[in-house]
């Protein structure tokens, strides 16, 4: 992963945005064939014709242009996608059936047996859509799947103190589209760190503060909320990124000893034998986890780690876990099985597919495809309809639940919520896990937590302070100058950097 290739590269991929096929001609025929023409002498009745046919094509491409327009305004083809998915949907969940509007044809195939194919491919619409026939389906999904779920469009927003951003943007130097991005999403997320390790009271043991970046490309944000807290980053990911592009290579030479990499799959990671040690080595006495947008699977992958360290009752205890999730439409085939494996005691999933892993292999199979519409609603052009959008936040939601409930296991306390605004990265989801107290704090910034905004800012002072406190530092021992993080010749034309 590059500076060059930040996680949004993969957002918003128009995997439904198929191009038009040509219109089905049954559309129109009908209705032009019955237009006439009564010309009577064989030389006029031949020009006639000639005009005739002329007439006719034009009148057909009228109508054919009139359809597809109607068409198109009113979304068949993707009402009927969703409609599709919808139909679908009770072969995986089975209490679904007698949800869904009467007159709606499940689709009823055995759950191994859903289309492997996106599903706007499989046929071309030929009458248009009844919308409340769709809105009576979603409404009908989100009664079985959205019960005790938390909702998207319920997450309180929780931004952290904005106006630490220019205090943060002083300390890094990027491209002006690379902090527009980025600075409010790592001022958010390091707020939480911050917030989670501060109020983590006895738990706090002894020995330095570890930030243990799961799926870290460049490891600047572990390595900024190292700073903050006076810990040490270790940076884990199984690719290790080009030198010029890792955080230790840009800090100043006293940084460079508080950076740790591990390169390997989390997946295969093991706690006692490949993170321990290295921690105790480093004097480390506690740790917390944060990962930023591990595409698809690695999201739970991280949270299989997070598991394991917690029933591992190893020596350095664990005190939170800060996770923006991150693109659910990568969850591949494979991915899915493995999701599947590491959310097996999962009461939510179970409940719904019945304890059938076919049916939760179909279940997680509509659901993946279907979160990009959400994403896909965002670019320029795109067709996608409201209630694609509302269907892709439910899947959404479903695939999160598993994981929230992941960490409610392994930690006293675990909570969801809108990290940065969708306009600024439409991936905006944060799992947030510690002590009940050192929640209460990290969600309710007062942006929309109910907290009073007196709380809500004496809250976010410590923070603020620590970021100051770790500007002066950095900028001392960089001879007055923010640190240089530009990704040095890697061009990047959607950020408008030219690699210099
Ligand atoms: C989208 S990038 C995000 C990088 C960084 N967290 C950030 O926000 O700038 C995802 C990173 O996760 C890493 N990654 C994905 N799956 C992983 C896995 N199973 N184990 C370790 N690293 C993984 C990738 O190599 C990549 O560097």
């Amino acid at each position: 992963m590059t500076e060059d290739a930040p996680q949004e590269a993969c957002v918003g991929d128009q995997v439904w945005d198929l191009p038009e096929p040509p219109w089905p001609l049954e559309l129109v025929e009908g209705n032009v064939l019955g237009s006439g023409n009564d010309a009577d002498d064989a030389t006029s009745r031949g020009v006639a014709r000639l005009g005739t046919r002329h007439t006719q094509r034009k009148q057909r491409r009228a109508q054919k242009a009139q359809a597809k327009q109607a068409h198109g305004l009113s979304r068949t083809r993707e009402l009927r996608a969703l409609l599709d998915v919808l139909g679908a949907l009770p072969a995986a969940v089975p209490a679904l059936s007698s949800a869904l509007p009467t007159g709606m044809d499940p689709k009823g195939m055995p759950s191994t047996e859903l289309p492997t194919q996106p599903l706007q491919q499989r046929r071309a619409p030929t009458k248009p859509v009844d919308v409340n026939e769709v809105e009576a389906a979603l409404h009908a999904a989100e009664s079985v799947l959205g019960v005790g779920v938390q909702r998207y469009a319920g997450l309180p927003t929780a931004l952290g103190p904005v106006e630490a951003i220019e205090i943060l943007g002083a300390m890094v130097e990027r491209a002006p589209k690379y902090q527009e991005k980025y600075l409010g999403q790592e001022v958010s997320l390091l707020y939480k760190v911050h917030a989670l390790v501060s109020g983590a009271g006895a738990s706090r043991t002894n020995g330095t503060l570890a930030i243990v970046d799961i799926g870290a490309g460049n490891g600047c944000l572990a390595l900024l909320a190292a700073l903050i807290l006076n810990g040490v980053a270790v940076l884990i990911d199984h690719t290790l990124p080009p030198q010029e592009l890792r955080v230790e290579e840009k800090v100043p030479e006293r940084y460079r000893s508080r950076v740790f990499r591990i390169t390997g799959d989390v997946a295969d990671l093991d706690v006692d034998r490949d993170v321990l040690p290295l921690l105790q080595e480093h004097g480390v006495g506690s740790a917390i986890v944060i990962a930023k947008h591990l595409c698809g699977v690695g999201t739970d992958l991280a949270l299989g780690l997070i598991r394991r360290w917690c029933s591992s009752g190893g020596c350095v205890p664990l005190l939170g876990a800060v996770i923006a999730t991150c693109c659910g439409h990568k969850i591949g085939t494979e991915d899915r099985e493995r999701y599947a494996a590491l959310h097996a005691e999962d009461t939510y999933l179970s409940g719904l597919t019945e304890n059938d892993p076919a049916r939760l292999q179909a279940l997680l199979a509509l659901c993946t495809r279907c979160v990009a519409w959400r994403t896909t609603a965002g670019a320029l052009g795109n067709r996608i309809t409201p209630q694609q959008v509302r269907a892709a936040e439910l899947f959404e939601d479903a695939l999160q639940q598993p994981r929230l409930r992941l960490l409610q296991g392994s930690f006293p306390a675990a909570a969801e919520v809108l990290f940065i605004e969708k306009e600024k990265s439409p991936q905006n989801r944060c799992l947030l896990a510690g002590s009940l107290e050192s929640l209460h704090s990290a969600c309710n910034d007062g942006a929309s937590s109910g907290v009073c905004e007196t709380e809500a800012a004496a809250n976010m002072v410590p923070f603020v302070e620590a970021l100051q406190r770790a500007g002066r530092e950095l900028l001392e021992a960089n001879r007055g100058k923010p640190v240089d993080l530009k990704p040095h010749g890697f061009v990047s034309a959607k950020y408008d950097y030219d690699g210099n």
